[in-house]
């Protein structure tokens, strides 16, 4: 049981809700940042339990900001915590909040876990964190849920959203397709974690990938043969995709 787990299992003090097995994954990203000067942003501040956990577990140079649309939590401000009542749905609120929190390097989006407001608080603060930082949703599991918007495969839930992910962080080796580009996103995203309902997308700044050989080859390279009929379909795809580019300029 890492420290995180064992707080939580011991605290009598305001309450906490959390999935029992987040506290692994919490453990595994967030474990470099401990006794750093971190700024920690929760959305989803309910009785403030999570803050006063969080406040413990990164040390007293740590400032932990909760965001919650409750007023009564403004109450639950404490040393090194203080919270902003607001509604993450609102990108304006979500804006605002870059003048008054001087750096994020972790954000939790624990809040309503609507699909629009877990987007409308990605595209708002995900550029916002620090270029070593962690972005971390959680709750996932809302948008497999009708209540919440959710649903299998449907369109505008956070996770199908979040799916092109993938693609961007891989855009270095698809710009020939002309539909996909290198973006701030490709330049700066390490990593992508999915666990069951958490998202935790890990921020570096990214050059170019290349690759390299070492050592000495001992056997000839095998290329399988490859039919007529193959070779002749990859040469007519290809110069559809020049002469589209040509046509449209790109
Ligand atoms: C799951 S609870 C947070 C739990 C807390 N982080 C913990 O670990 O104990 C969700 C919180 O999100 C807040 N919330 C709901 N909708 C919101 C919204 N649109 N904007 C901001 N906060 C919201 C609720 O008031 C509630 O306090």
């Amino acid at each position: 049981m890492n420290d995180l787990e064992k707080y939580f299992t011991e605290n009598t003090g305001r309450l906490i809700h959390k999935w029992k097995h987040y506290f692994e994954i919490y453990d595994r990203h967030f474990s470099r940042f401990r006794g750093t000067d971190i700024h920690m942003v929760e959305f989803g501040v309910s009785q403030g339990g999570s803050l006063q956990m969080w406040k413990e577990y990164f040390g007293p140079d740590a400032r932990i900001f909760g965001i919650d649309i409750n007023p009564y939590c403004k109450k639950l401000e404490d040393e090194q915590i203080e919270i902003f009542i607001g509604d993450q749905e609102d990108r304006s609120f979500l804006r605002s909040l870059k003048e008054k929190i001087p750096r994020i390097d972790i954000l939790i989006d624990d809040g309503g876990h609507t699909m629009r407001q877990q987007i409308n608080t990605y595209e708002e603060l995900f550029s916002y964190i620090n270029e070593n930082g962690v972005y971390l949703c959680e709750d996932l599991h809302t948008s497999y849920w009708p209540k919440w918007g959710g649903g299998y495969k449907k369109r505008g839930t956070f996770i199908e959203y979040s799916k092109n992910f993938i693609d961007y962080m891989n855009a270095w080796h698809s710009v020939q397709s002309g539909r996909l580009s290198v973006t701030d996103f490709t330049k700066s995203v390490h990593s992508l974690h999915y666990y069951d309902s958490i998202l935790v997308i890990e921020k570096r700044p990214i050059e170019k990938p290349f690759d390299l050989k070492t050592g000495t080859p001992e056997i000839p390279d095998f290329h399988p043969p490859t039919s007529p009929l193959k070779s002749l379909r990859g040469r007519l795809k290809r110069e559809i995709e020049r002469l589209t580019r040509h046509s449209t300029g790109k």
